[in-house]
């Protein structure tokens, strides 16, 4: 049996380093084996591009370069890593993947449907069976940002861009609600870990049904 393929989403500052945690132990308190990976990065090649993408501020990527690079790393990562881990079994949980593409690239100026047209030529309609979307009001988002030391690119910017990619995140919830599982990110530790805890725990015991 193929594994299942999990990415966690949303802003900066929603927590989502704790939650990986807290998916990690509810796969292993169900005996699930499974790899943890990033994008973008989880490749030795896709590290080099987080790298150029986060930190090299002095290269003044164009929208389109920039949207290319996270598509790259991404290819890299899908033949490479996940494609092959699910095939032995293990699920995959992915801190972000196309998601973010289209929240972060698609709040600069491209058409979220050029986007698309991209997800599809490389990805050809693979996706993941589940993203949990962490939703955090966009202050107490900037103030967890600000507690946390040096930015990347993307946290420096405007609060005009961040708004726009928290608008996306919630547009692409509404409109895949059966894929994209939204968490209210605004509770305490251990309100938004129950959530987390919640939802995978149903998630694996829909998978135990329908695959005897
Ligand atoms: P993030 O996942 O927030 O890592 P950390 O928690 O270590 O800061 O950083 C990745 C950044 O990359 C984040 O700001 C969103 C951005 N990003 C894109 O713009 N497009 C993408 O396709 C992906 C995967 C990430």
């Amino acid at each position: 049996m193929s594994g299942k393929f999990i990415s966690i989403e949303g802003g900066d500052g929603a927590g989502k380093s704790t939650q990986l945690q807290v998916i990690g132990d509810t796969l292993r308190s169900n005996n699930i084996e499974f790899i943890q990976t990033r994008e973008p990065g989880g490749t030795p090649v896709g590290e080099v591009l987080r790298d150029l993408l986060l930190n090299q501020t002095e290269y003044a990527l164009s929208d389109d370069t920039e949207l290319l690079l996270m598509f790259a790393a991404r290819a890299q990562h899908v033949s490479s890593v996940i494609k092959p881990a699910l095939k032995q079994g293990k699920w995959v949980i992915s801190d972000r993947f196309s998601d973010a593409s289209f929240a972060y690239q698609g709040a600069r100026d491209i058409d979220l449907s050029r986007i698309q047209s991209l997800a599809d030529w490389v990805l050809q309609g693979f996706e993941p069976h589940l993203t949990l979307f962490f939703d955090l009001p966009l202050e107490q988002g900037l103030k967890r940002v600000d507690n946390r030391g040096p930015t990347d690119r993307f946290e420096n910017e405007s609060i005009v861009y961040k708004t726009r990619v928290q608008e996306i995140y919630r547009d692409r919830a509404r409109a895949e609600p059966g894929r994209i599982s939204a968490i209210d990110a605004s509770l305490d530790i251990e309100g938004v870990s129950a959530q987390v805890r919640e939802r995978i725990q149903v998630y694996i015991d829909s998978c135990e049904v329908s695959q005897p």
